[in-house]
């Protein structure tokens, strides 16, 4: 398998197919499809396979025109019809993870999609989750959910693997095509075959890491990290406020300190920035503001 599958990389003869098509999804599937892939996206929401294949865009960081070419000479098409896994070599799942009502990991989004995707699964196939995730959930939830719907066995009949997703939706330097990958799969060869087809794709580097739970974890911490720098850059802000000092002023001159510190700007998910809030003349009320945007933050993995 790794070789036949090695062998159709290299010659383009991968069919790609992409679960989700929305902030992750829409920008993976065309980068597949500029990279010369065809390209079929899945998504349950019919208004959104429909633009596709009528190459209207409504995704930010996707290029109209772009969008609109791939689907005219045929590379890319969108489907809400399951049965399309059969046609395809390698699936990325890109499909919602938010918290639920009691703030646990809801993955039945994930659940589902895999569940289609084992009904139609075929032999040599590269399968790889993109959604993000708590560790364990490749090999845990996914894998199972996989080898019992379809019969095959992961590693013998199949490649799984999980890839975090790093897109950052308006950052006007780093899009999908130039931001560096990890890489984690069940197995050595699951992991150099779909590295392999990544690296087929993206300028960005392609991180081979030694297991999923690895790549699953290394997008915990991401996330931690950013998170935790928006909240102790809002609390600053709050504090320079009342202290009559610039919090803009103060990041950039920190930023001069070459090791261990790293500029966190603004509150994005929120659309909230430390500057509206400095413009709060009630500290309480920003504070407010602030837990329940740092909130709505953390709920959904981002
Ligand atoms: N948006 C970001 O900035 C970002 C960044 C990094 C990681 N992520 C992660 O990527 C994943 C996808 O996020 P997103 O922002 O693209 O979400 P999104 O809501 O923009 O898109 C998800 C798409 O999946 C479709 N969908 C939902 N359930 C489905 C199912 N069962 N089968 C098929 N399609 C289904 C939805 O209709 C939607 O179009 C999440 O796990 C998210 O945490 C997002």
């Amino acid at each position: 398998m790794k070789q036949l599958l090695l062998d159709k990389i290299a010659k383009k003869e991968i069919t790609v197919g992409v679960i989700g098509l929305g902030y992750v999804g829409l920008p993976l599937a065309v980068e597949k499809a500029k990279a010369g892939f065809k390209t079929i996206g899945f998504d349950e929401q019919p208004a959104k396979v429909e633009m596709v294949n009528q190459g209207h865009n409504y995704i930010g960081d996707v290029v109209d025109k772009d969008l609109k070419r791939l689907v005219e000479e045929g590379l890319l098409s969108a489907t809400s019809d399951f049965g399309f896994i059969q046609n395809v070599d390698f699936i990325a799942i890109c499909v919602p993870t938010p918290l639920d009502v009691h703030q646990e990991p809801d993955l039945s989004c994930v659940r589902d999609s895999t569940a289609e995707i084992a009904k139609h699964l075929k032999k040599n196939t590269m399968v790889v989750l993109e959604s993000t995730t708590y560790p364990g959930t490749t090999e845990e939830l996914v894998c199972p959910i996989l080898e019992q719907g379809s019969g095959l066995v992961c590693g013998k009949d199949f490649y799984l693997g999980f890839s975090p997703e790093r897109v950052d939706p308006g950052n006007l330097i780093y899009k999908t095509k130039n931001t560096p990958k990890v890489v984690g799969a069940i197995g050595k060869d699951a992991t150099e075959v779909i590295a392999s087809m990544y690296r087929a794709v993206l300028e960005g580097d392609v991180k081979e890491v030694s297991s999923p739970a690895i790549a699953e974890m290394e997008k915990i911490l991401e996330n931690t990290y950013r998170n935790i720098n928006i909240g102790l850059i809002n609390e600053l802000a709050m504090l320079c406020n009342e202290m009559g000092i610039s919090i803009w002023e103060v990041i950039d001159a920190a930023s001069t300190k070459p090791y261990g510190f790293q500029p966190f700007y603004q509150l994005k998910i929120g659309r909230i920035s430390p500057a509206s809030m400095v413009r709060t003349s009630r500290p309480i009320m920003a504070r407010e503001m602030i837990f329940t945007h740092l909130g709505f933050i953390c709920r959904p993995p981002h």
